[in-house]
């Protein structure tokens, strides 16, 4: 593709050469004899490149070179000048020139210096098409979920990506809250800077200080190096704090005074610095309860959440498993270079039916393993792990008797509620079945959710009839 190069300068003679000078080497030229000129060319043209005198009747280059660094950053841009001036020469490079070159300059440098911006125009437009990519790669195309509550989250993602506040994100542990973090930034403003992500509760105390805030040179035993920080490298992007309810409270007040003051200050340094990052925090813990029993500062809970997004457990919306089903055969067997295969009714049944303690997550991973070890084009039950066919009840260990005793009705009530909670649960709240699934008759399944008040939180319970 031939590159079209766009010269700017007000001395006829200097145009007429360069334009046969470029043509010649087989570029396309465009002129303008004016900053107004190069000023319409650009809106309207589309270039790979600019050269551009600085000193014109009608203004300076400089201000033509911002311009179009605001309208396009990867254009490349050239400076001519007809005396030398470091000066001139720091300011245009600092706004974005890609070099500088004075009059009379030697054609064959200026031949360089072109070929050489236009190699770098490539390369930044590569970057530019993976980036484009990356962010392909999670729209929500790439989030399944057709059920209700899941299409309330995309409505939810889609109108906070376009602002900048603080967002919450809770729910179980392989629900998806990573996923839906980066959805947010990519599908936001801040798209063309950087998503970070640190765990809070991977890390001590003061590593996970410098991680976020980044420390001075010799500021401890170990900080050999300058470090930036988090807070520095997502500069314009989004910080994801996962594992939020872990931080200890020490660093939950340098979080919060962080967050209200939105400047930050290394560890060891002794100024502050502004820096304009958009938080998303995560956790698989109930937060406000946290907050309630004094383990998670008030202020901090207030700060973090703005905007609160809870993801459902997948046992919640046990209608996208299908959908899950096949997107994860379709998305493994790619990456196991493989062909699809499909899936026998028997089996999506019991993955249908199973409580997916580890979500999301753990359905992923059940598909790979049984995409690994079958053998035909059709997965089937055998293929499947042992805990998805025989589900253990979550009761942890078998019970022992404490040394202190127990109250044994107390016990078998909790058990009870537990069990007939969880076989509600599966059965999306129709009492029938989940009488059923525990060998009740309807009647007394009634009596106990009744006396147990099982189905009043948030979870409706549906009467047969419903
Ligand atoms: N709705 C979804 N559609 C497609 N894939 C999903 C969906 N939800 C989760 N996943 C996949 O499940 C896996 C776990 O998701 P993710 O890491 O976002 O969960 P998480 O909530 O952050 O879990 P944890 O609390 O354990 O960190 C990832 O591989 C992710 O791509
Ligand atoms: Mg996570």
């Amino acid at each position: 593709m031939t590159a079209r190069i766009l010269v700017v300068d007000d001395e006829q003679s200097m145009l007429d050469f360069l334009q046969l000078l470029l043509e010649e080497s087989g570029f396309r030229v465009t002129t303008a004899s004016c900053v107004e000129e190069g000023r319409t060319q650009i809106r309207e043209g589309s270039f790979d490149l600019v050269l551009c005198d600085i000193i014109m009747p009608d203004g300076s280059g400089l201000d033509l070179l911002r311009e179009i660094k605001q309208q396009d950053s990867r254009m490349s841009v050239i400076m001519m000048t007809a005396y030398t001036s470091t000066k001139t020469a720091i300011e245009a490079m600092r706004r974005g020139a890609y070099d500088y070159v004075s009059k009379p300059f030697d054609v064959e440098e200026l031949k360089v210096i072109i070929q050489k911006a236009l190699e770098k125009t490539e390369l930044v437009d590569e970057n530019f098409y993976l980036r484009r990519e990356l962010e392909e790669k999670y729209r929500f195309s790439n989030i399944i979920g057709r059920s209700r509550p899941m299409q309330e989250i995309f409505e939810l993602v889609e109108r906070v990506s376009r602002t900048s506040s603080t967002v919450l994100l809770e729910g179980e542990s392989g629900t998806g809250k990573e996923l839906i973090a980066r959805a947010i930034h990519y599908e936001s403003p801040r798209s063309s800077h950087r998503f970070l992500s640190v765990n809070c509760g991977a890390l001590p105390e003061n590593l996970l200080e410098s991680e976020l805030f980044g420390h001075e040179r010799g500021s401890f035993t170990g900080a050999v190096r300058e470090k930036k920080g988090l807070f520095r490298e997502a500069h314009k992007g989004t910080l994801l704090l996962d594992e939020i309810s872990e931080m200890t409270p020490a660093m939950q007040v340098k979080l919060l005074r962080a967050l209200q003051e939105k400047k930050i200050r290394k560890v060891g340094g002794s100024t502050e610095e502004p820096v304009d990052v958009r938080i998303i925090a995560a956790t698989n813990q109930d937060l406000r309860q946290l907050t309630e029993q004094g383990e998670f500062r008030e202020d901090l809970y207030y700060r973090v959440n703005v905007i609160p997004i809870r993801l459902p457990p997948l046992r919640r919306r046990r209608e996208d498993i299908p959908l899950l089903v096949d997107f994860f055969i379709k998305k493994c067997s790619t990456g196991m270079g493989i062909e699809a295969r499909r899936i026998s009714v028997e089996a999506m049944r019991i993955l249908e039916s199973y409580h997916w303690p580890g979500n999301v997550r753990e359905l992923e991973n059940v598909i790979e393993r049984a995409l690994a070890l079958s053998e035909g084009d059709t997965l089937t039950a055998d293929d499947l792990p042992a805990q998805i066919l025989e589900p253990t009840p979550p009761l942890g260990e078998a019970p022992s008797l404490p040394a202190e005793g127990l109250n044994l009705e107390q016990y078998l009530d909790e058990i009870r509620k537990q069990l007939m909670a969880e076989a509600l649960d599966r059965a999306a709240g129709v009492q029938t079945q989940a009488a059923e699934v525990l060998g009740m008759s309807f009647r007394s399944f009634r009596y106990y959710a009744k006396k147990m008040r099982l189905g009043s939180g948030g979870f409706p319970v549906v009467e047969p009839g419903d």
